[in-house]
């Protein structure tokens, strides 16, 4: 039986918006465990809020609601020291290594502060760490790589620097942010592989944020499907992928090349979908074509279906 590592419940997130709806809601409800070594998907289009609950994973986000339990303990609420504990602990790669990096320093100066930082070591020990870490993911030889600068690297290489730059900290768990989709096509399997390798080697967790269904199947054990903040579906990704229950999933699948799919749905609105506090009902309920009065009248609880989920009046 394998051991949960991290524990969501309800957890939203909502920012001040302009104009007429005062709020959006980019974080609405969402619940998700994390076995220690697993990975979970997360798939959803454009503005569907997974950055956003990513962040509140990681808790660099402020939760206006819900709870996280990192080996049922509750650090929803952590600050100070206890809360860079966590961050240590629940590490993010974010998809633009470019950005994410600093460009005034050298590598070995990106991966030396967490090693000082969260696991004080210095001088010698911390070198040697570093050159593993390089090692480890591919950056070799470690002397010649530890003294260049972002802008000296391949994209790739870059996305190598803050994947040892997170495994600097000694995290239990990443929250991985398209951590392949501002590469290029021709490395990215390559880094794929590699976090593949790092969670079978070290047994580390992962959330794993992507638009892209072929590489969610081939990361994670398991998929969640978000449609305008909510998770609408979770389940295995074999039958997520090979038998979709959210309409949502299935129109997503459809437009997935090469899927091969033959659920698929017609498009009856490309509205983009409404962030709004106060929203009723099913947030796909105006691009669905199997929407029905209920659909809109009150929330859709997602429901388990043995070791599914899905929030869908449709599904029982
Ligand atoms: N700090 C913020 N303040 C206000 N609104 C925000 C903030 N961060 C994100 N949003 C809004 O929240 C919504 C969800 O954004 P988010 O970045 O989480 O989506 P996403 O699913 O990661 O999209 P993408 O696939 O484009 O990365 C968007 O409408 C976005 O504009
Ligand atoms: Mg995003």
């Amino acid at each position: 039986m394998s051991r949960e590592l991290l524990r969501a419940t309800d957890l939203v997130v909502r920012f001040p918006a302009g104009g007429l709806s005062r709020w959006i809601v980019p974080v609405d409800r969402v619940s998700l465990t994390v076995d220690e070594g697993e990975a979970v998907a997360i798939v959803g289009e454009s503005g569907s809020g997974k950055t956003t609950l990513g962040r509140a994973l990681v808790r660099t986000l402020r939760l206006s609601q819900g709870q996280i339990l990192l080996k049922n303990k509750d650090v929803s609420r952590l600050q100070g020291r206890a809360l860079k504990q966590y961050r240590a602990a629940v590490q993010m790669v974010f998809q633009d290594p470019f950005a994410s990096l600093n460009p005034s320093r050298t590598v070995s100066q990106q991966i030396g502060v967490p090693i000082r930082f969260h696991r004080r070591l210095t001088g010698r020990e911390a070198h040697a760490e570093i050159n593993q870490l390089l090692e480890q993911v591919g950056l070799t030889p470690a002397e010649d790589m530890r003294e260049k600068y972002p802008h000296q690297l391949s994209g790739g290489q870059r996305q190598r620097v803050a994947i040892a730059r997170a495994l600097a900290a000694n995290p239990q768990m990443i929250v991985a942010d398209e951590p392949v989709s501002m590469l290029d096509v021709s490395i990215r399997a390559g880094i794929l592989q590699l976090l593949s390798q790092l969670k079978q080697d070290l047994g580390i967790s992962f959330v794993f944020i992507t638009h892209d269904l072929a590489s969610a199947r081939y990361f994670s054990g398991r998929i969640g499907v978000m449609y305008a903040g909510q998770l609408v579906e979770l389940g295995p990704a074999a039958q997520v992928v090979a038998e979709p229950l959210h309409p949502y999933t299935r129109l997503l699948l459809a437009a997935s090349p090469g899927s091969g799919i033959k659920t698929a749905l017609p498009e009856t609105s490309q509205r983009a979908p409404d962030l709004s506090i106060g929203r009723v009902g099913c947030p796909f309920a105006p691009r669905c074509p199997l929407v029905e009065a209920k659909c809109t009248a009150s929330a859709i609880p997602i429901q388990w279906i043995a070791d599914r989920a899905v929030a869908c009046v449709q599904v029982r």
